[in-house]
């Protein structure tokens, strides 16, 4: 029971954890890479402004959910409740404004002031790219396919993806007019926020996850028809990519996503062992207006969220055994333990991870440390066995066991876990 816990929405994450966390996180960085992808780390903290301009005045995510505070010098900075706007910003400083595209991913804790429950944190944390200043259809798909290929290596290759697309910013009024007539007639039966939205920004309703608004919601009219011929045709050349690439996904024509820098593709996934209601990842291509810019610039991307991952993962029990220990080394008399000691050393050095036994216990309990590491062998050394100048190896999944001299142990060893790595 924990007496000094953290924050409500804030976790304290041990080793267990943290290692499943650095596992997803070299996926990430492995697969990323492969399409070109560099490494940005941009700041925690932003000034105020940069997500009240780039998300829009009118997502939850700026109205409530932001932790603002003022510096010293009375400026406002709030805590990044995303990673697109900061990268942006960055991304700002270089040619990328003269349309040269950048490939960028990023990792980190985001802020947002949302009610804590599974899967929903204060503080949590996203594994994102951007595929920054350039537009066109087949840089969505390719960004879909690399998400995708992240999701398998991940083992979530369940993971529902669902698209859509908001067209560009001309097209919204003639969509906007026909929603306005449909929801008109039926605001009275829908949330407060809701009758807001009508409103100020109507787009917003099609998000609200109330569920009396959502059976409204169900049956509001399908504005693709309403947008122009040529967003028709890009979100037509990136389903036929998809469709190419192999990559499955459900058309939901009412997807608009949180957040308003979205045009043209948005997407989420959802994974089985979550339910429908918790997106795993989303994103889209965006137009972003910096401060001080008249000029948007234009990217695609995603952020999946690092503890829905995990969540997932751990529905199907998908842990990650490249962490574990590959040998476990037991010394039953003190000389043996010195031996094991010097022997895990020359294993470590050469990349091996090794855990032993230095303190004086029994047998049995010194097995129950072989398997708890989850080591594929124990290397058995007692009395017996140094006089007569042996080591037993033991095969921790089938229990076989072998004598190996002391001169052969550490090249055997090497060979047997390079096979089962
Ligand atoms: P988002 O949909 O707001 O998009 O967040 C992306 C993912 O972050 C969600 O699908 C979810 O997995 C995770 N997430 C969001 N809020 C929480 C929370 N309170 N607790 C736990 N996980 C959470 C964005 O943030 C966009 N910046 C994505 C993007 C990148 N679009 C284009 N480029």
């Amino acid at each position: 029971m924990a007496t000094y816990a953290p924050p409500p929405g804030t976790a304290d994450i041990f080793e267990d954890e943290a290692s499943e966390w650095r596992f997803l996180e070299s996926a990430a960085r492995e697969v990323f890479s492969r399409y070109g992808y560099g490494e940005l780390r941009t700041p925690v903290f932003e000034y105020t402004e940069l997500f009240q301009r780039g998300l829009g005045g009118e997502t939850e995510v700026v109205q409530k959910e932001m932790y603002t505070f003022a510096d010293r010098g009375g400026r406002s900075l709030t805590l990044r409740p995303e990673g697109t706007a900061g990268v942006m910003r960055a991304l700002s400083n270089t040619d990328v404004l003269n349309g040269v595209e950048q490939r960028v991913y990023y990792m980190g804790p985001m802020f947002r002031g949302e009610r804590p429950a599974a899967g929903r944190r204060r503080q949590f944390h996203q594994i994102g790219v951007e595929n920054v200043g350039r537009c066109a259809p087949l840089l969505d798909a390719e960004c879909l396919a690399m998400l995708r290929a992240f999701l398998n290596r991940i083992g979530l290759a369940d993971a529902e993806l669902v698209i859509n697309t908001r067209g560009v910013r001309e097209d919204r009024p003639a969509a906007e007019k026909v929603l306005r007539e449909y929801f008109s007639k039926h605001i009275g039966e829908m949330c407060d926020d809701c009758r807001t939205r009508l409103e100020r920004n109507i787009w917003r309703i099609l998000d609200c996850k109330q569920e009396a608004c959502g059976k409204i919601i169900a049956g509001a009219p399908e504005y693709l028809e309403y947008f122009s011929p040529e967003s028709r045709e890009y979100f037509s050349s990136v389903r036929r990519a998809l469709d190419t690439l192999g990559v499955a996904y459900r058309v939901e024509p009412r997807l608009v996503r949180g957040l308003d820098y979205y045009v043209h593709t948005v997407f989420e996934l959802t994974h089985p062992a979550l339910g429908a209601q918790t997106a795993i990842a989303g994103g889209g291509r965006y137009e972003l207006f910096l401060p001080g810019q008249n000029r948007p610039v234009p990217g695609v991307g995603f952020a999946a969220g690092v503890e829905r991952l995990l969540l997932a993962r751990q529905a199907l029990e998908k842990t990650n055994n490249a962490e574990n220990a590959a040998v476990y080394l037991v010394g039953l008399t003190p000389e043996t333990r010195i031996a094991n000691l010097a022997l895990a050393n020359r294993l470590r050095e050469s990349g091996l991870k090794v855990a032993l036994e230095l303190e004086d216990r029994s047998f049995k309990a010194q097995l129950r440390g072989a398997n708890k590491s989850g080591a594929r062998f124990a290397v058995i050394r007692g009395g017996d066995e140094a006089a007569r100048g042996v080591a037993v190896v033991k095969n921790m999944s089938d229990g076989s066991q072998i004598e190996i001299s002391d001169g052969q142990l550490f090249e055997h060893i090497r060979r047997e876990t390079a096979q089962t790595r």
